[in-house]
């Protein structure tokens, strides 16, 4: 039976993501075995965190029915308002996952009569927790710590484990709005710390908040997540999802053209590919013309989904960002020519420097925009090409014919638009992922700026580091017996001397041999100091080769499901 929130129709398209997948499952085990760790998952918008998710309490549900650890899927989004009605949605939910394992009826465990009167009417730790969040109704900070701390008693109770799958995350923070409330995050903390058969998964769309809170080293849960990196499909699942959604194979060109256009983001994948299929009776005949038709009638016809979500993105993040014009501005002026720096940027809105970062930093705040190596991009290069285009304007009918999309798919084409904006937190998710398939194979050195054939370790394990005092940070730790740590920079400009001493200090103190991947290669002093002090190099297309050097000794599609 397919759980609530997640209708088999919706599950029947899920593609990928083994391997977060396998993340998710190896934090479910080690709860199990009475060792819970917490992950955060980080991802674009609509790049399916919420799926994922969703996909393994469903996996859980039906390979260990009856196992040690039950799921708990809670969007924060719905639940928190006030902290009263927080606290009390929140026991009743987790009674109902814990209990029916999400497939009850659901509106008998919403309100404190219901819940004490039926399903719950004989557990001591549901009972005297609402009790409780009734008797402090002076006191809201107590009110939600007693909800937080729930589900431990109730795991508890039940003698069982609770892998909590809390989504939109950072809602949580809007309990801070209640002055009594004041610090919800120390709540949290503090009620974590008391938990021991409990194991969190996080998720929220907002990333620049998201990272606020688990990885800056003022916020109260610095260091209690794990980062798991939910990204873009590479290109063989971009082409699986598209097999689903249109039941055959689309011809390898399409697929190709799909990839490029939608930079793998699956929610764009999912809306271009249905379009596809309205254009055309037989999805077998389809084109790479008709792809680029259907992303320009669906980013930039009324009738297209990711028109209406770009339009809903940019005035719901403008809306929460102070200075609505000059951010518009800013963001037409990026949409034109991104990778601008700060004084190009103040330049062409005529603002001095330090107003202009303020408006980039609140831009920053909403996920907009990012910042890399003192360039400004999108964030998201659709988002991107729907500003420029609508700025101009340019909106197109929904039955436009391909001649009157002509000049449109022509930019296209051209790629004036540039979308294929390959961002650097994109790439160190990418190389990470590059790591953990190396495998002990033989390759040309040269991709690492060596002579002679390479041997690639096998490593165990691959994460982001950052040093418990945060003092040292590194895009790639990869162990085994071994250990690498890497640096990715994807900037516009050659990669110096010092900032490759920078990271062999790093490696050294961390027992590492350093690898620095950098987008635009390195200067000449450089790579003489590598080649002194064995600093591993690797510029973009030497980490294109490997790429498909890897890809062809695994075999095609071994991620795809
Ligand atoms: N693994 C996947 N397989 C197939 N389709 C997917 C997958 N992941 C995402 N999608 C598509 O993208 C859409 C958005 O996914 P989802 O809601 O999980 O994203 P999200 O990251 O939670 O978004 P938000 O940031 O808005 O909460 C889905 O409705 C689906 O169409
Ligand atoms: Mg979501």
């Amino acid at each position: 039976m397919p759980i609530p929130f997640y209708p088999s129709h919706l599950r029947a398209l899920f593609t990928d993501r083994e391997r977060e997948l396998a993340q998710l499952q190896q934090a479910t085990a080690d709860l199990a075995a009475g060792r819970p760790r917490h992950l955060a998952l980080f991802g674009l918008r609509r790049i399916g965190k919420t799926l994922l998710l969703l996909e393994h309490a469903a996996r859980l549900l039906e390979t260990a029915p009856s196992g040690p650890v039950r799921p708990v899927y809670i969007d924060f989004e719905e639940l928190v308002t006030s902290p009263e009605l927080f606290s009390r949605r929140y026991v009743g939910l987790v009674t109902f996952w814990a209990l029916t394992q999400g497939q009850g009826e659901i509106e008998a465990f919403l309100t404190p009569t219901a819940l004490l009167g039926g399903p719950a009417a004989g557990l001591r730790s549901v009972t005297q927790t609402m009790a409780a969040i009734e008797n402090a109704r002076d006191d809201p900070a107590t009110q939600v710590t007693l909800a937080l701390d729930l589900p431990e008693k109730l795991a508890q109770e039940l003698d069982c484990r609770l892998l909590l799958l809390l989504d939109e995350f950072t809602e949580f923070a809007v309990l801070g709005n209640y002055p009594s409330v004041r610090r919800p995050w120390h709540l949290f903390r503090a009620a974590m710390q008391r938990h021991e058969h409990l194991g969190y998964i996080v998720a929220a769309s907002a990333i620049h908040a998201m990272e606020a809170i688990v990885q800056e080293g003022n916020s109260p849960l610095f260091l209690q997540f794990e980062m798991v990196a939910v990204s873009r499909f590479p290109p063989d699942a971009t082409l699986a999802l598209a097999e689903r959604i249109l039941g055959v194979t689309p011809p390898p060109g399409v697929g190709r053209r799909l990839h490029q256009l939608t930079g793998g983001h699956p929610f764009y994948i999912h809306a271009v590919t249905t379009r596809m299929s309205n254009l055309t009776a037989t999805p077998s005949d389809l084109q790479p013309e008709d792809v680029s038709q259907a992303f320009v009638l669906e980013v930039l016809s009324r009738r297209g989904q990711i028109y209406h979500y770009c339009r809903y993105l940019y005035d719901v993040s403008l809306r929460l960002a102070r200075g609505y014009g000059i951010l518009k501005a800013i963001l037409q002026v990026l949409a034109e020519e991104d990778g601008l720096t700060l004084t190009e940027v103040a330049r062409r809105i005529h603002k001095g420097a330090s107003t202009t970062r303020g408006y980039l930093r609140a831009l920053q705040e909403v996920d907009l925009v990012v910042e890399e190596g003192g360039e400004y991009f999108y964030r998201d290069p659709v988002l991107r090409y729907w500003v420029g285009a609508v700025t101009q304007g340019i909106e197109v009918d929904p039955a436009a014919s391909r001649a009157t999309l002509a000049p449109l798919l022509a930019d296209l084409e051209a790629e004036r638009f540039r979308l294929a904006t390959e961002l650097g937190a994109a790439k160190e998710a990418e190389v990470r992922e590059l790591l953990r398939d190396f495998a002990g194979q033989t390759v040309d050195g040269d991709l690492f700026g060596l002579s002679g054939d390479f041997r690639l370790p096998t490593f165990h394990r691959v994460a982001s580091y950052r040093s418990p005092d945060g003092q040292i940070e590194v895009d790639a730790l990869a162990e085994n017996g071994e250990r690498w740590a890497v640096e990715v920079k994807w900037r516009s400009k050659a990669a110096g001397k010092k900032e490759l001493a920078a990271l062999l200090e790093k490696a050294q103190s961390l027992s590492a041999r350093p690898w620095f991947i950098s987008r635009s290669g390195f200067t000449p002093a450089a790579r003489a100091y590598a080649a002194e002090h064995g600093i591993l190099l690797s510029t973009r297309a030497d980490l294109e080769k490997l790429r498909r050097r890897l890809r062809e000794s695994s075999g095609a599609d071994h991620r795809t499901r």
